[in-house]
């Protein structure tokens, strides 16, 4: 049987679109997701971080990476990949907002949240944590006791994950994005997690530490831990994973 193909479709010339809420002065969603909670502050000072900055040299031999060394990820590595998958480099407007980031996002709407599972980062207790791009800061959203296999369980049970120092995992505020395009937004938010993770890889290999993109998930189980669903007026859902480590 064939599913419904039609998120994969842009505008055809003559459609009428539909009227957004942007249009009809509805207001704007928050362009971040603020956790209370003890917030800590990353650096955003990278000098001498980078081992390898060869663009060429990190696409030639980009690979997806499973196998890790199980050294400890550094904090400011952390921060690093952070950053250059979701930071904010500017807030811009001001009835109107809109935040530019080190990845980029259909109509600057960036709908997309970072989380992620810390199993083995120097300095940070294993759990749940969320990335708020603004300040540049995590917050503990949750303690895992076992976070290697919370982040291997929630993985459709792929063992490798149980070895990566970082599990991230990005999820949707879809409002955020049908606020200003109601008839495409399922489509640009799914094309901009492909960027934020491309990124993640682009930035990971500059630090000798491999990526591997994480489609296979369990759906509840992730949106259970991490206490969202569709069902709220502030709906959100886990879209993408990433599983990354230092590199043997
Ligand atoms: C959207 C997406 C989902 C993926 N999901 C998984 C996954 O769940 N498990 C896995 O081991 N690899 C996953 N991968 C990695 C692919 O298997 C990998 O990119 C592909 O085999 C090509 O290998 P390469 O990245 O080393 O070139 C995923 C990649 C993408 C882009």
């Amino acid at each position: 049987m064939l599913g419904d193909r039609s998120i994969l479709k842009s505008y055809n010339s003559d459609t009428i679109l539909t009227e957004s809420d942007e249009r009809k002065k509805i207001e704007q969603p928050s362009y971040e997701k603020i956790y209370e909670g003890r917030e800590i502050i990353l650096t955003k000072e990278f000098d001498g971080i980078v081992l390898n900055n060869n663009l060429k040299d990190i696409l030639d031999n980009r690979k997806s990476v499973r196998e890790y060394s199980g050294q400890p990820l550094k904090l400011n590595e952390l921060a690093y990949v952070l950053w250059y998958t979701y930071g904010v480099k500017a807030v811009l407007g001001t009835k109107r907002k809109a935040t530019l980031r080190t990845v980029p996002s259909a109509g600057a709407r960036h709908c997309l949240e970072t989380y992620f599972i810390a199993n083995n980062v120097e300095g940070l207790e294993q759990g749940l944590y969320h990335y708020n791009g603004v300040t540049h800061g995590i917050t503990l959203v949750k303690k895992l006791l076992n976070s290697c296999k919370e982040a291997s369980g929630i993985a459709a049970g792929q063992e490798f994950i149980q070895g990566c120092n970082v599990l991230f995992i990005w999820t949707c505020i879809p409002y955020r994005m049908e606020w200003r395009y109601p008839d495409v937004a399922l489509k640009y938010a799914l094309i901009d997690a492909g960027h934020l993770c491309e990124n993640l890889y682009i930035a990971g290999a500059s630090i000798e530490c491999g990526v591997c993109g994480i489609g296979a998930y369990y759906q509840d189980l992730a949106d259970s831990l991490l206490e969202i669903n569709m069902n709220k007026d502030n709906s959100e859902v886990t879209v993408y994973m990433a599983s990354f480590g230092k590199r043997q």
